[in-house]
């Protein structure tokens, strides 16, 4: 088979979606929308009465001589937000006091074995949910466990995901007492207007003074969240997020592009009329394409595809380090990992955790063995991420991927890639895709290496409003007539996937 028979064979929607389409502005219309959240391609799943032996069998193995890393969730936020995936629970002090109790079982339970305890672990993230909404005695035992449990590297990264609205005094202190090196905080938009009609709760000037005081400890990285293309977010309120965030001394930032999935609260507020419409995904672009101008003149450095650093403070290791596929130890309900050629995930719901946690069992929700082609989709991944992709190297490795040179030729003329006489460097345009080039980039080393071809299509830009809705359909249709849909769970994202097998046999 070569590429460009195969996409030949595709319908002209789905081949839009996957290859990208002949346009003038590569910026705003190189593709129609973006497809995924996370760029990947999923193994199988292990039969879960085999799940809990082998997890036995990986933890008591000696750890291999790399970089490895834990991931800590806390599935509690105080209000949910409207645009969210990630709300799990509200909060309730006596259900959190149990879950923290539960969660060290866990920790510790793994702790013993000599997996994790022979292990360096060189970063850690407490994400959520908001796991800065822990009261300060919770957080002091969760930080005091993540010290006996896991053997952290002399120049570990430790970072706390959270909200500026829980930084007061004694959380703060309790945090930079117990080892956080880090602060990931979300602000989404200093506006107040914007902020709140999404659930958002300080005003502007509550979140710039709130950020100050947690600087001037001068005891960690702080890093913030600012999502585009929000409700009410024009470019008037997006260039002063702007300002506010590089006139904040912030040492580093996430920028995020909005995606409105398909069943989410903001989508039916925005069908219903009581919200603006969201940015479609071609202003998105636009606001990106700003943003990058606006803080590579601030003297930012981009450190992978969302994240900048504005000094050296700002490492973003676990980031980094987790598109590399690293081993990553996973604890709490909803986190995930990868470990010993298999990639888990907990259980997202409560009383079925702690159960399991109680049986002394790992609380998995699903474990599945990893993609047998992980090592290249690994550095696939990290490389796109951080901008570019040395295809000679990875030819050299595989020389069936040749035909991946075409691809890229393709996206040359079309101005998302470059070749810079070593390796295809990504252009702006590119980075704004980066996420689609990633994922047909993979579907393609999948379809050149094992003849298997797929499509992944996530509900996620419902932002397009119609032109998604008959695009996504137009794609589902034909899969379905050719008995090729199925639905999966897409690692990682807790989002439904659909995953279009075999598309170019007709
Ligand atoms: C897991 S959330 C936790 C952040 C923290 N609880 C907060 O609310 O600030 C991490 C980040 O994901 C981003 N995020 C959440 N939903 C999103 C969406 N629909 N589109 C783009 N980014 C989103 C937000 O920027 C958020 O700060
Ligand atoms: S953005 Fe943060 S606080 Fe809001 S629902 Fe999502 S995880 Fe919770």
């Amino acid at each position: 088979m070569t590429l460009q028979k195969m996409f030949a064979a595709l319908s002209p929607a789905a081949r839009a979606l996957q290859l990208g389409q002949e346009t003038a502005s590569p910026l705003t219309e190189a593709f129609p929308r973006k497809r995924v959240v996370h760029a990947g391609l999923t193994g199988e799943m292990v039969p879960p009465g085999e799940a809990q032996s082998m997890w036995n069998t990986i933890m008591a193995e000696e750890p291999p001589a790399v970089s490895q890393a834990a991931y800590i969730h806390i599935p509690f936020c105080k209000t949910k937000c409207l645009y969210c995936g990630f709300f799990q629970n509200g909060l309730d002090q006596e259900t959190e006091n149990r879950y923290v109790d539960y969660l060290l079982r866990e920790m510790y339970q793994d702790a013993r074995k000599p997996r994790l305890k022979n292990s360096i672990i060189q970063t850690v993230f407490i994400g959520g949910g908001t796991p800065t909404s822990l009261s300060a005695a919770n957080a002091k035992r969760l930080l005091q466990a993540i010290r006996d449990c896991l053997p952290l590297a002399n120049d570990y990264e430790l970072t706390l995901e959270g909200r500026v609205h829980d930084l007061v005094p004694e959380k703060m202190e309790t945090w930079l007492a117990n080892g956080v090196n880090r602060m990931s905080l979300g602000v989404q938009s200093f506006n107040t207007r914007v902020r709140r009609q999404l659930g958002r709760l300080d005003d502007t000037d509550t979140i710039l003074s709130r950020l100050e005081a947690l600087q001037s400890y001068r005891q960690c990285s702080v890093v913030i969240d600012l999502i585009y293309g929000l409700p009410d977010q024009d470019q008037q309120v997006w260039e002063e997020d702007l300002a506010y965030l590089t006139a904040s001394g912030i040492d580093g930032c996430d920028l995020y592009q909005l995606n409105v999935f398909e069943g989410s609260a903001l989508n039916r507020a925005i069908q219903n009329g009581r919200m603006s419409p969201a940015a479609t995904t071609a202003r998105q672009a636009e606001m990106f394409a700003f943003a990058h101008k606006y803080l590579t003149s601030h003297h930012y450095k981009r450190l992978s595809s969302c994240h900048w650093a504005a000094n050296n403070r700002e490492r973003s290791l676990y980031n980094s380090l987790a598109k590399k596929n690293i081993p990553m130890f996973q604890f709490g309900c909803g986190a995930g990992g990868s470990l010993g050629g298999c990639v888990s995930m907990n259980h997202r719901m409560l009383a079925e955790y702690e159960a399991l946690v109680e049986a002394g069992q790992k609380p998995f929700m699903a474990l599945m063995r990893e993609h047998p082609l992980k090592n290249i989709i690994s550095q696939v991944n990290y490389q796109l991420e951080h901008g570019f992709l040395n295809l000679d190297r990875l030819v050299e490795e595989y020389p069936a991927l040749q035909e991946l040179q075409w691809l890229y030729e393709q996206w040359e003329r079309r101005g998302l890639t470059a070749f810079n006489g070593v390796l295809y460097e990504l252009t702006v345009p590119g980075q704004f895709w980066q996420i689609n080039i990633a994922q047909t980039t993979l579907e393609c080393i999948q379809a050149l290496l094992t003849g298997k071809t797929l499509l992944s299509l996530q509900r996620i830009a419902a932002q397009d409003g119609r032109k998604d809705g008959d695009l996504t359909r137009a794609v589902h249709h034909k899969a379905k007539k050719a008995g090729k849909e199925k639905q999966m769970p897409a690692a990682g994202s807790g989002l439904t996937e659909l995953v279009l097998g075999n598309l170019a046999e007709k």
